[in-house]
């Protein structure tokens, strides 16, 4: 009886590798799924429709920024206990921790928000925010008065 030669032996397995290797089944190519994001200018007018209603997504405003916050639409949408951010820029109320109306930016087409009058304590308290949501949200813009040539530039 011939003596198999170590030789072939380890031939033999990288022969049967190399098979294996050129048939196994490759995964399929993975797409996200997610829709790709694109950066928008917003004034608060054209803001505020999105607050959630229906099928519309969340954004809300911090320092100038617009996120998409809908993944926390239990807390944004309608009924959750921070709406009344929803659609609108929401730095005073969120450096002041209050839902009182006059935090929001009553004139939307006015000019925006400059946060002034807020102390050191607030501002931290916004930035302490803003870094929270630029961990867990996307921002899908930025936020420009109304009739600035931002917005004119935007078709705003
Ligand atoms: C009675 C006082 C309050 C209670 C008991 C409360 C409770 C909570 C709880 C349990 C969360 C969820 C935390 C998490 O799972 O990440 C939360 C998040 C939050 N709270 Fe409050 N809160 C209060 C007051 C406020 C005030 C005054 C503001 C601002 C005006 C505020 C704004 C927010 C925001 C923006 C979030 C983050 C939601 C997110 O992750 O997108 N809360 N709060």
């Amino acid at each position: 009886m011939a003596v198999v030669a170590p030789i072939n032996l380890i031939l033999l397995s990288l022969f049967i590798f190399m098979v294996y290797m050129k048939l196994r089944p490759t995964p399929p190519v993975a797409y996200p799924k997610s829709k790709p994001t694109v950066f928008r200018t917003f004034t608060p007018r054209t803001l505020l429709p999105f607050n959630g209603i229906g099928d519309c997504p969340v954004y809300l405003a911090v320092n100038g920024r617009v996120f998409d916050v809908s993944a926390g639409r239990n807390f944004y949408g309608p009924g959750g206990p921070y709406a009344n951010f929803a659609g609108r820029d929401a730095s005073r109320g969120l450096a002041c921790g209050s839902f009182d109306e006059g935090m929001l930016t009553k004139d939307l087409d006015g000019p925006l928000d400059t946060l002034q009058g807020l102390g050191a304590e607030e501002m931290d308290a916004l930035r302490g925010w803003e870094e929270r949501f630029q961990e867990k949200y996307l921002v899908v813009g930025k936020l420009v008065p109304a009739g600035s040539p931002e917005a004119e530039a935007a078709g705003r």
